[in-house]
């Protein structure tokens, strides 16, 4: 202590607390170790943690709580009242009786840098670091970095274990996109608190309106999931109960669900082996011996005797169908045409056909997507939308989405309860500005992994032809010892799926639409085989090589053991 400084005896200070010259601190706690700068002022009931830095000409007013080990610039301002007035209504100068405390908390490993202004109720997240004169009026992330005023995320900051050898590695990251965009995101659940339009209303036109301008379509239906966003497409199409709908069977059951649900039933076609979309020529083959004609020339499916009236192709993993050839197919044979676009948001197809390319989304009678959370862009719940150029189509989703109404109390049909809640459309606008980058990132990793995992015999990597350009919602390579692998990823920390280990057809949930093994070869070799390996766009290169290191020393064990 020395005679420069004014210390109250009600402060609590720790062991080995030390202090500068000029400083001024009552009833507050400083725990051990901490140091504090020159001319700092700390009032009461503030509290500063272990091992704290506090640079000079600081204040630390009632109602800030430092954690340990944070670092705080010179001439830092802290601010406990949003609407400081000097007196009260009455005219009166205002005393503590009539001042409201609002709280501020800096987490542990802050950094605030020089100059920086804190607002009251606001949280500093852990490790994060304000720039020298910030003015921070709402709460930052953990490990991110904010300057300005108002203070905004510049980026994260990367922890350093990350470099490990021995980190794990998890198969999707979704934690790390939603904290790079936590001041939009939080800010889309304020519009939605303060103006209580949880129904409807501009956040789910603005987002319809961006949505349908990102897919080049005309138009944009957002719905509660990507299965309501199938069944309703297909109904809104036209297929009727009763009719036949054909898809692949390497897809998540949704497709076939919603083809269910719209009344009609799941018939199959195999699948191409090398992009594990729907085969072309088998399509052609079911369309020309699977089927009768019926007196207007429309395909009948002997199988089932019913009329086939639409085809789902899945743009599987992010890599559309082969659309040229299915769309001809279809104006051949009159059927509707309804994309599966569920994990291809952004991805494209260059149409012979048109000389151009196409979005998922713009080439059918109309396509859905799913926001499922996990998606290239995922909501923060559930979500889907359907894209279309019909304004018809359109307009009948619509009504299908809210209990069939024109316009409210009015039904022209028995309608459904499927419609997007305001905030996941105000949340999934948010982050559609971001998702071509997000895309281009994610196909950056594919390359890298194409080209750590090249030309070898026990792997065969995702084929991308020449008139595609996928998005990756997923990257997956097939093996034929696929447990081994998934095993040895297993114990190595690294995250791994299979999409989808059954193929519908032999799944329990359909044995009554009576298929066997071997009706769809294609389909049931390559399930056996096929491993997801981790993608998202944030993995790292450095994780990338780790993955790709644990993947070819399992691949040259297996083809020693098989003796080549
Ligand atoms: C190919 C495919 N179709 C349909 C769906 C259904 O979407 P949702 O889960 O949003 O209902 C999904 C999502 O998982 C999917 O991957």
């Amino acid at each position: 202590m020395n005679s420069f400084n004014s210390i109250s005896s009600d402060v609590k200070m720790g062991q080995d607390v030390r202090l500068s010259k000029f400083i001024n601190l009552y009833g507050c706690e400083i725990v051990d170790e901490t140091k504090i700068g020159a001319f700092v002022e700390i009032q009461k009931n503030a509290r500063v943690g272990k091992r704290c830095k506090i640079s000079s000409h600081s204040f630390i007013c009632e109602g800030v709580e430092i954690e340990d080990n944070v670092f705080i610039g010179h001439g830092v301002m802290f601010i406990n009242d949003s609407y400081p007035r000097a007196t009260t209504a009455e005219g009166e100068l205002k005393t503590e009786a009539n001042w409201k405390v609002e709280r501020t908390v800096i987490r542990k490993g802050a950094s605030i840098g020089s100059g920086a202004t804190i607002l009251s109720n606001v949280n500093v997240g852990e490790n994060a670091i304000v720039g020298a004169g910030s003015v921070v009026t709402r709460d930052v992330p953990s490990n991110s970095i904010v300057a300005g005023n108002p203070a905004r995320v510049l980026r994260l900051i990367e922890p350093e274990e990350k470099t490990s050898d021995t980190e794990s590695i998890p198969f999707l990251d979704l934690v790390t996109p939603h904290l790079e965009l936590e001041t939009e995101l939080v800010d889309v659940f304020r519009r939605g608190l303060r103006t209580a339009g949880f129904v409807g209303g501009s956040m789910v036109d603005g987002f319809e309106k961006a949505f349908a301008s990102f897919c080049d379509a005309s138009h944009c239906v957002a719905v509660s999931s990507g299965t309501d966003a199938l069944r309703f497409a297909l109904m809104a199409c036209g297929v009727r109960p009763g009719d036949v709908v054909l898809t692949v069977p390497n897809t998540f059951i949704a497709t076939t669900e919603a083809i269910s649900q719209a009344g009609a039933l799941p018939e199959f076609i195999d699948i191409d082996e090398r992009t594990s979309n729907m085969s072309v020529d088998a399509l052609q083959h079911f369309l020309g011996s699977q089927c009768t004609q019926d007196s207007f020339g429309k395909p009948v499916s002997k199988r089932s005797g019913r009329p086939v009236t639409a085809v789902v192709p899945v743009h599987l993993y992010g890599q559309m169908a082969d659309m040229d050839p299915i769309l001809r197919l279809a104006e051949q044979f009159g059927l509707i045409v309804v994309e599966d676009a569920c994990q291809a948001h952004g991805a494209e197809y260059f149409s012979r056909d048109l000389n151009r390319w196409m979005k998922a989304g713009s080439m059918g009678r109309a396509a859905a997507f799913s926001f499922y959370p996990g998606k290239n862009l995922g909501a923060c719940g559930e979500g889907g939308a359907v894209t279309t150029n019909d304004a018809e189509v359109a307009g009948l989703i619509r009504m299908l989405r809210d209990h069939g109404q024109v316009k409210k109390y009015y039904h022209d049909v028995e309608g459904y309860n499927g419609r997007m809640d305001a905030i996941q459309a105000g949340l999934l606008h948010a982050k559609l500005p971001h998702l071509a980058a997000w895309n281009a990132l994610r196909r950056d990793r594919a390359v890298e992994y194409n080209s750590l995992l090249a030309d070898n015999e026990a792997l065969s990597l995702p084929y991308e032809p020449s008139w595609s350009r996928a998005v990756y919602h997923l990257y997956v390579i097939r093996t034929r010892d696929r447990a081994g692998l998934m095993n040895q990823l297993k114990v190595a920390g690294i995250g791994t799926g299979i999409h989808y280990p059954i193929p519908l057809h032999l799944q329990t949930a359909y044995a009554s639409l009576n298929y066997r093994e071997g009706d769809f070869p294609v389909a049931e070799r390559v399930a056996a085989e096929i491993v997801s390996l981790p993608m998202f766009p944030q993995l790292t290169v450095k994780q990338q090589s780790r993955v790709a290191a644990e993947v070819l020393a399992f691949a040259s064990n297996s083809l020693q053991t098989a003796g080549r």
